[in-house]
């Protein structure tokens, strides 16, 4: 039905957006999938489970988006799809615009080689609604675990492009992104984010 995703820095707080969304949206009546990525089908976790290991180092930006967008295509397939059309909200915790913002202007990779790759994975399927959750680069890296993951563990410089990324999203894809102030008052932005996902639901003609 609805198609949301949650994108934003490391440590934005999403996740925990993403439960308190889906909690209001239950007790509304709506039936929401909430899914994220890398991750939610078998194969998406362990590919998930390469990406983040510290353990397998460096990796060139066009091959971590080979992968990721592996992990997209197989969930694409399997989860969102039959969900949007069993009439459930879908609350996707990044998708697509993580690709643009971590490994293209992150890591370098060509945009347009990025951008045919998410048509090739997505199958063209494209967000009804995208909330940029944002917060600044001090409480992102208070927000990070302790022993970050290989993602985490990118210098700032990357870190601080991948933001600006996410911050022009509006610019880019108006009608589509709206920038949140993660760092507001939690039931805030909860309240928030459901008055744009109501917006977005299409109407039933009794
Ligand atoms: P995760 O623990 O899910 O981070 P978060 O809770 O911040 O979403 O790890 C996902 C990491 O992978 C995160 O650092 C962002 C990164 N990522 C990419 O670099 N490209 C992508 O296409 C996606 C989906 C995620």
């Amino acid at each position: 039905m609805t198609f949301v995703t949650l994108e934003g820095p490391d440590g934005a707080g999403k996740s925990t957006l993403s439960v308190g969304i889906k909690r209001e949206l239950e007790s509304m009546g709506f039936s929401v999938v909430a899914l994220r990525e890398p991750g939610s089908t078998p194969v998406g976790e362990r590919v998930r489970a390469i990406l983040l290991d510290p353990a397998v180092g460096a990796l060139d930006p066009m091959t971590e988006a080979l992968l990721f967008s592996a992990c997209r295509s197989e969930l694409v397939r399997t989860a969102i799809r039959p969900a949007l059309a069993a009439g459930s909200i879908v609350l996707l915790d990044r998708y697509f615009d993580s690709t643009m913002a971590y490994q293209g202007a992150g890591g370098g990779a060509d945009p347009g080689a990025l951008e045919a790759l998410a048509l090739a994975a997505t199958g063209g399927l494209i967000p009804d609604l995208t909330l940029v959750v944002d917060v600044s680069p001090n409480v992102s890296a208070r927000r990070r675990l302790t022993s970050p993951d290989r993602m985490e563990a990118k210098d700032h410089a990357y870190r601080a492009r991948v933001r600006e990324s996410f911050l022009s999203l509006p610019n880019r894809r108006p009608g589509r992104a709206i920038v949140l102030n993660g760092e507001s008052d939690r039931e805030a932005l909860v309240a928030e984010s459901v008055a744009e996902i109501i917006k977005r639901i299409p109407r039933v003609i009794p």
